[in-house]
C-alpha cells in the first residue's frame, strides 16, 4: 500500500482506492478508532492521529498480502457467539451454522446426555450446541495441540457448564453406546484441490483442511466409530465438500444407518449428510 497522503477518515479511505473494499479498509478503521462503521461513517472528517494511522496501515498491508481478516482482529462471529480465533485454528465458517441447525432440529431440547463434536477446533459446534441444549452436555475432541488452546479460550470466554474438551485422535476413548449424538465438520478437502482459497491454503492449518481417500478418510472412520459410541437413536451428523454429498450418503446408508438424509446449504449445494443409529 502506498503511504496515504490524507490522515482524515475519507482521506485515509480513499488511499485505498478501489482496495477499499477487498482489504476490509472501513472496518479494520473503525476497529483502530474503536467506533462502529456507523459512525465512522458519519464523521468522515475526523482526524487519525499518526500512531492510529501506522496501526490501520500495519492491519492494511497484512490484509493486502492476504491475511483472513478474523486473524487480524483476532474474532469470528459463529451462531450469536463472538469466538476468539487466531493461527492455528480453522476460522468458522458461516456454512457451519447447517450442521448446528440439523443437530438441533433432531435433539429435543429435554434430552439430556453426551453430544460428541469431533475436530472442535475453536469450539465453535460444540459451544452453539452447549449454549441451545443446556441439558446437554458437549465434549469437545482434538487432535491439534494449538487449536485446542483456542477451543479453552473460548469455552473460558463464554464461562457455559457443559461442554468440556479434551486433546485427542477420533474417538477411541469414548465409551461404547455413550453418545446421544455426534457431530463433525472433519478436514476433508482432496490435496491440491483447484477450488481451495490461495489464502486459505496459506494462512490457515492443513490439518484442519486435508483428508485422504478422495477427502473421505475421517468421514469414513467416524461413520464406523458412530456405530460404536452412538446410543440406539443417536444420531450421526456430518459436514462435508458440496461435491461429496453422494459418497458420504451411500457411507451412511451402507453402515446401516437409518433416516439417512443429506441437506443443502443456502447455495443449494449439498453440505451436510446425516443419520440415526438404529438398534
Ligand atoms: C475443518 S476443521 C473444523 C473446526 C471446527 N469444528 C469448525 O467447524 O470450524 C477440522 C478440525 O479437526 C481436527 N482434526 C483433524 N483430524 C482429527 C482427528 N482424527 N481427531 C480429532 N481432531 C482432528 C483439526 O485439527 C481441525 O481443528
Amino acid at each position: 500500500m502506498t503511504d496515504p497522503v490524507a490522515d482524515s477518515v475519507a482521506g485515509l479511505l480513499q488511499s485505498l482506492g478501489e482496495n477499499r473494499l477487498a482489504w476490509d479498509g472501513d472496518r479494520l478503521l473503525a476497529r483502530v478508532l474503536d467506533c462502529t462503521l456507523a459512525q465512522l461513517r458519519a464523521f468522515p472528517e475526523r482526524v487519525v492521529d499518526t500512531e492510529r494511522l501506522s496501526q490501520w496501515r500495519a492491519l492494511v498491508d497484512r490484509r493486502a498480502a492476504g491475511e483472513p481478516y478474523a486473524y487480524l482482529v483476532g474474532e469470528q462471529e459463529f451462531w450469536s457467539l463472538t469466538l476468539a480465533v487466531g493461527p492455528g485454528v480453522l476460522i468458522p465458517r458461516g456454512d457451519s451454522e447447517l450442521l448446528v441447525e440439523a443437530a438441533l432440529a433432531r435433539i429435543d431440547s429435554r434430552v439430556s446426555g453426551w453430544v460428541a463434536d469431533v475436530g472442535t477446533g475453536s469450539a465453535n459446534l460444540a459451544l452453539a450446541l452447549a449454549s441451545e441444549r443446556p441439558r446437554l452436555t458437549l465434549l469437545g475432541i482434538e487432535a491439534s495441540a494449538p487449536a485446542l488452546a483456542w477451543a479453552k479460550l473460548n469455552c473460558r470466554r463464554h464461562r457455559l457448564k457443559n461442554i468440556c474438551l479434551i486433546r485427542a485422535r477420533g474417538l477411541a476413548t469414548i465409551p461404547e453406546r455413550s453418545l446421544q449424538a455426534l457431530i463433525s465438520n472433519p478436514p476433508y478437502i482432496v490435496e491440491g484441490d483447484p477450488d481451495l482459497d490461495p489464502a486459505t491454503l496459506r494462512f490457515e492449518p492443513s490439518s484442519a483442511l486435508f483428508a485422504a481417500e478422495s477427502g473421505l478418510s475421517l468421514l469414513r472412520e467416524l461413520a464406523i466409530e458412530g456405530l460404536r459410541v452412538l446410543k440406539p437413536g443417536g444420531w450421526l451428523l456430518l459436514e462435508h465438500g458440496w461435491t461429496q454429498g453422494a459418497a458420504v450418503l451411500e457411507l451412511l446408508r451402507s453402515h446401516g444407518y437409518g433416516e439417512c438424509r443429506t441437506l443443502l446449504d443456502l447455495a443449494s449445494r449439498p453440505r451436510v449428510t446425516l443419520g440415526q443409529r438404529q438398534s
